[in-house]
């Protein structure tokens, strides 16, 4: 299966959230080929992480298509471990869920970078996920220090090591990995080139498996639910990552936050 998503980070009002969903299920509506989830192997799964504010309406303009078969998942940008109590300005895991998330994004480099996320607090979050039922969607990264230097398989590996290991692998077959190199994110970023890519997504594969039946290994015990690769993706280099061996789904910033980019993605995804 290959999973096809976009968190809009700081970005929509409600108006403009409601538009971009309205818009997205009339999309599904008229070219079901678009979200093919339940279709095996070749099958696609959309999805999409407003910011908190913006969850619920997002449900609510998708209807029938948020979380269902031929619909979009619907996620948050990010959750507290524990499930209620005093912590001001956090929101839970079962909050997200209430609002429409099935999905939890954890560990994105802004919040490791910006807002101290750790890998210990990224450890909790992904065991709050799972312990709600809910998908965390685990993202590892190295800066360009470390590529330079030659580390990034290494150091993508210890992240993701950190919040995975030890778990079941029924848990973990719950859980996404998105490798978004932070050199490569963002408007200061630069796309990667799929050259670049091979040696962590190749170690990645090696260690935590996949969703594809392209990749050796994948779907196995241990195997995480899929790879995703994400940073500067657009409708011009969406195909070749894609094409990448191990790579299961890309998760798209600045390209997917007007709808028709996100549409384009799903259909090179669906091609
Ligand atoms: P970008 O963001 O596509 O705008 O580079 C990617 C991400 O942060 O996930």
């Amino acid at each position: 299966m290959r999973w096809i998503g976009t968190s809009w980070k700081m970005n929509k009002t409600l108006a403009e959230a409601r538009e971009y969903a309205s818009g997205l299920a009339a999309a599904l509506e008229k070219n079901t080929r678009l979200s093919t989830a339940g279709a095996g192997e070749g099958g696609v799964q959309p999805f999409v992480i407003p910011p908190y504010t913006a969850l619920a309406a997002v449900a609510q303009e998708l209807g029938k298509n948020a979380n269902s078969e031929g619909g979009v998942q619907l996620g948050a940008q990010n959750a507290h471990w524990e499930d209620a109590g005093a912590w001001t300005g956090e929101i839970s895991v079962p909050q997200a869920m209430d609002a429409g998330a099935t999905m939890i994004e954890i560990g994105h480099s802004e919040r490791r970078e910006h807002f101290a996320e750790s890998d210990r607090t990224v450890r909790l979050k992904v065991e709050a996920a799972l312990r709600h039922g809910a998908m965390p969607l685990l993202c590892v990264g190295e800066p360009a220090e470390v590529r330079d230097a030659g580390g990034s398989a290494e150091h993508i590996l210890a992240q993701a090591r950190a919040a995975l290991e030890g778990l079941a692998d029924s848990q973990r077959a719950r859980v996404l990995v998105a490798y978004e190199p932070i050199w490569a994110i963002g408007a200061s970023g630069r796309p990667a080139e799929i050259h670049e890519l091979e040696e962590p997504f190749a170690a990645l594969r090696a260690e935590f498996g996949g969703s594809t039946a392209r990749g050796a290994g994948s779907g196995g015990a241990g195997s995480v639910a899929g790879l995703l690769y994400g940073g500067s993706v657009n409708v011009d280099n969406a195909a070749d990552l894609l094409a990448m061996q191990d790579v299961d789904g890309l998760f798209v910033g600045r390209t997917a936050w007007d709808l028709a980019g996100f549409l384009t993605l799903l259909e090179i995804a669906t091609a």
